[in-house]
């Protein structure tokens, strides 16, 4: 859950390291370093904070070949001796590192002997372990070391008599892209983009060792192996704000642009083309598995499907899937939802499929990813890079894709696009509703049905980036419990835009109100005056049927938890202790 790069050619390697590091910093942003040949030795740059942190340590500084790093913490807390790249006990390795070493505790006992190690991180082990098995930087020693760990890992180095770089990894992400006079590596293929044309993507268990304009692949036997190179698709490289303050706020900007998009792609033929893998008539159950905002693009897409197909479809978190026993076989269809494709745990629940028979369909933002190549299908969301670590517009997108997938299946016609919910004037009330909730410690949220899924990702919304407790729950369940909780300083925010649901709603609210507490409702539904006029504020959006309304009645939320974020101080692009990819289990 780190970003890693390599560089090895005749420009300065040490501002080309850093110009990758800022366009991997989504990735992680605890700590950040960078690692470089320089007088027959290797020298390390490191800094605990962004990637602008190393900035005044680099000035002066060059070389021709060199890794660079930008941490999540796992092992051990942001610091700099806990910062990546790692040394060798004697300085002959520098390692960079995505992943994790699962059996580092175990190889350090084994294999360090009178060794301290300097860091708390699992990386550290790696970098000895190279000197041990690996002296002189020789291929087939390189890879008997690499094969003492398990784990995941996507792993640079550099030896400090060669301008090469040596490369490897299984479960995490890595490309290398080669000039006429330079080599580049990264975990992500948009920090590639603007200075190469082509692009080679590492697979696990295969090694590669880089010089300046060249590249040698190996497989697991240490055997030379040719790969082919793929064209780099250029708009992969747009991680630019384009005159926005916040990548988080332009993200959401995109969103109509995204809509568009997929309404013009999704068509019934398009999709069949894309399903073309999948045998649907075998098919008697959907598990939609996914993490975070995925998983309630997951809770969506189940209740289109079982809507729509009649074929029973359930939502899973995938952390919890993989332990829970399920009932898998050659007639379940396990749809993983990933922006990234990265996430490690939505990773594990496709591989327990895969062995169970299952077939497996991928709903993602990246179509390299490590998601889409394992399952059976890739249905791309298409929604264009996502850097902002709270997930928005690819949000809507997943939700759309779904949306489109259920229609697909059962024959029937899409619904066309909402263009008045892209009327920045129905937003006027962003303001007054961020300034009502920016002081507060906590809220609930509410919803039922549909409206509850809103609920759930505005919860998480505005807890990761604007940091208030807000807690989730159907309406119907208030009296089960939580009304407990309410007194004359609780704010409870409503979603209804089902109008079979309505009455019932209304009377939640009631019962709120008659226990003191303050009422948001967020609605695209007529609310009766005697209603209205006891809120503490009414949001009206345009009419929106049922079914498409996830999708939309997200928006104004997205755009509140934004403007608190920014309200009580925070970096709505960089909340605290989250990245971007979660890559760990
Ligand atoms: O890349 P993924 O969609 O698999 O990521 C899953 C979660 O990490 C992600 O949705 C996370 O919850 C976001 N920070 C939500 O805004």
């Amino acid at each position: 859950m780190c970003g890693i790069a390599g560089y090895v050619g005749d420009d300065n390697a040490i501002s080309r390291l850093y110009t990758m590091l800022e366009k991997l910093e989504y990735r992680g942003y605890d700590s950040s370093g960078i690692g470089y040949i320089c007088n027959g030795g290797i020298a390390c740059l490191k800094q605990v904070g962004e990637v602008s942190c190393l900035s005044p340590l680099i000035m002066g500084k060059s070389s021709h070949c060199g890794i660079a790093h930008t941490r999540w913490a796992t092992h051990g807390k942001p610091s700099e001796v806990n910062a990546h790249p790692h040394l060798s006990f004697d300085k002959k390795w520098a390692v960079v590192h995505n992943g994790i070493v699962e059996n580092a505790t175990y190889l350090k006992e084994k294999y360090l002997g009178d060794i301290v190690p300097v860091s708390e991180t699992d990386t550290e082990i790696i970098s000895h372990l190279l000197s041990i098995f690996c002296p002189d930087g020789d291929i087939s020693s390189f890879i008997s070391a690499i094969s003492c760990l398990s784990g995941s890992y996507a792993i640079c180095s550099v030896h400090e008599n060669m301008q090469r770089l040596f490369l490897t990894k299984k479960h995490c992400p890595l490309f290398v892209a080669i000039g006429r006079c330079e080599s580049a590596v990264s975990s992500d293929i948009s920090c590639l983009a603007d200075r190469f044309d082509r692009f080679y993507e590492l697979l696990d268990g295969e090694y590669a060792v880089v010089e300046s304009g060249r590249v040698t692949f190996y497989n697991s036997h240490g055997k030379i192996i040719h790969k082919d190179s793929q064209k780099m698709c250029k708009n992969t490289s747009v991680v630019d704000k384009c005159g926005y303050i916040h990548f988080m706020l332009k993200e959401i900007e995109e969103e109509e642009d995204v809509l568009e998009r997929l309404y013009s792609i999704y068509d019934a033929e398009r999709l069949r083309q894309e399903l073309i893998d999948i045998d649907f008539d075998r098919i008697d159950r959907i598990m939609l598995v996914g993490c975070g905002t995925a998983y309630h693009a997951c809770m969506y897409g189940a209740t289109m499907l079982s809507w729509h197909t009649h074929i029973t479809s359930t939502a899973h978190i995938a952390s919890e899937f993989i332990y829970s026993r399920p009932d898998l076989d050659d007639r379940t269809l396990v749809i993983a939802v990933s922006q990234s494709g990265e996430t490690a745990d939505t990773i594990s629940s496709i591989e327990l499929a895969r062995k169970k028979g299952c077939a497996t369909l991928a709903i993602t933002n990246c179509t390299s990813s490590p998601l889409s190549r394992l399952c059976h299908a890739t249905l791309d969301i298409h929604c264009g890079k996502e850097i902002a670590v709270a997930s928005t517009k690819a949000y809507n997108a997943m939700l759309q894709v779904m949306y489109f997938l259920s229609h697909y299946l059962s024959k029937t016609p899409y619904l066309p696009l909402c263009h008045e919910y892209f009327d920045k004037a129905i937003y006027d009330d962003v303001d007054k509703v961020s300034m009502l909730l920016k002081d507060k410690r906590e809220l609930f949220i509410l919803g039922r049905n549909l409206d509850y899924i809103t609920a759930m990702e505005s919860a998480l919304k505005i807890k990761e980036i604007a940091y208030i407790f807000a807690s989730p729950h159907p309406t119907g369940e208030l009296k089960y419990g939580f009304i407990a909780l309410i007194d004359s300083d609780s704010v409870c925010v409503v979603f209804a835009f089902d109008d079979a649901l309505l009455p019932k709603t209304l009377l939640g609210i009631e019962e709120i109100m008659s226990r003191g507490g303050s009422v948001i409702l967020i609605t695209c539904l007529e609310i009766p005056r005697n209603i209205q006029d006891r809120l503490m504020c009414l949001i009206s959006l345009p009419v929106i049927g049922t079914e498409l309304s996830p999708i939309y009645s997200i928006i104004f939320w997205q755009k509140v938890s934004y403007r608190v974020s920014i309200l009580r101080g925070n970096n709505p692009d960089k909340p605290r202790n989250l990245a971007k990819s979660v890559t760990v289990e």
